[in-house]
């Protein structure tokens, strides 16, 4: 896409790697220009990606592959943005509370070495993650909950509330929050947390296929997404997902000021942004 341009690319940007235990199909796998259509009213999302489709096709563009994803008991508690997974645990915890953490986290600064167009946007990983949901239920919620090391409702197995930190270091051994649980790798130091801020919607395509598209946003990919992927492998929660597709974008600075549902209000507020667009192209 930066192919040729006159303005430089982002400094980071490349096809996403195939990470251990990745099966990529390349018909579901990165492209050049990523559409995210988010709303609360399922209608107005279906309209605005028709017309988001219609426009690209207009255009010249080809619509090379898209995925419906939904966000159950969706909600905002103690200001982060919170939903339950086909896993049945609740997502959302580890995230920031506050504008200033989320954009420390997920915006791309000025002196980090990206083009001046650059600063402000962020660089966005999308997974395409499918569950073995038949061989989790199997299992009991106790060795579940061992294997994300959190309670499906968020609180820590150490017994420590939902909005205070677990002490891991009191546990080197990891006899209750193992040392091979999701959160225990991904978040290993309490005091410098993981440099991405993530968001994702449960999919089900029929037929058992159902899982995850994971999101997540940050300021520099090695340090955030990267960093994180590499320490999960080997996790206890590996033999139950299959990452089949997905793909590393770069969003250039949005208008108004990255929010934690920045999507859901540009669409709330704003009507569809199909309608607009349409309006625009004369379609
Ligand atoms: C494969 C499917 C995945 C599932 C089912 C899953 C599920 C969860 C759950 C239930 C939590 C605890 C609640 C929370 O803090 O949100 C969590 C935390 C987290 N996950 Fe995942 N996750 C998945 C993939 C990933 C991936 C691909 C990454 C990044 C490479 C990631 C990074 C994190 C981080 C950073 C935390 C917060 C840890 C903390 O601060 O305590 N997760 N995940």
């Amino acid at each position: 896409m930066f192919e040729g341009a006159a303005v430089p690319g982002p400094r980071q940007l490349k096809l996403m790697p195939s990470f251990a235990g990745d099966l990529p199909d390349p018909m579901h796998s990165h492209e050049d220009v990523l559409v995210r259509v988010t709303g609360e009213d399922v209608v107005a999302v279906r309209n605005a990606v028709a017309d988001v489709k219609a426009i690209a096709l207009k255009a010249g563009w080809t619509v090379r592959w898209g995925i419906d994803g939904f966000r159950s008991e969706n909600r905002v508690e103690g200001g982060r943005g919170l939903a339950r997974n086909p896993f049945h645990f609740t997502e959302g915890f580890g995230n920031p509370a506050s504008e200033r953490e989320v954009a420390d986290r997920a915006l791309v600064r000025e002196g980090q070495g990206e083009p001046d167009w650059a600063v402000g946007g962020s660089y966005q990983v999308v997974r395409v993650v499918r569950f073995a949901t038949e061989l989790w239920d199997k299992d009991s919620v106790g060795e579940q909950e061992r294997i994300m090391g959190r309670r499906r409702d968020g609180k820590w197995l150490d017994g420590a509330p939902v909005g205070e930190e677990p002490n891991f270091a009191a546990d080197p051994r990891g006899r209750q929050t193992p040392l091979d649980s999701h959160v225990r790798l991904a978040a290993p130091d309490r005091r410098n947390p993981p440099l991405l801020v993530r968001r994702s919607y449960s999919y089900d395509r029929g037929n058992g296929d159902t899982g995850i598209i994971f999101f997540c946003l940050q300021r520099d990919l090695a340090k955030g997404f990267e960093a994180v992927q590499k320490r999960l492998e080997g996790e206890a929660l590996a033999k139950y997902v299959l990452t089949t597709g997905g793909g590393y974008f770069s969003c250039p600075p949005a208008r108004r000021r990255l929010d934690r549902r920045p999507q859901l209000e540009v669409v709330r507020e704003r009507g569809w942004h199909g309608g607009a667009l349409r309006r625009q192209q004369g379609l």
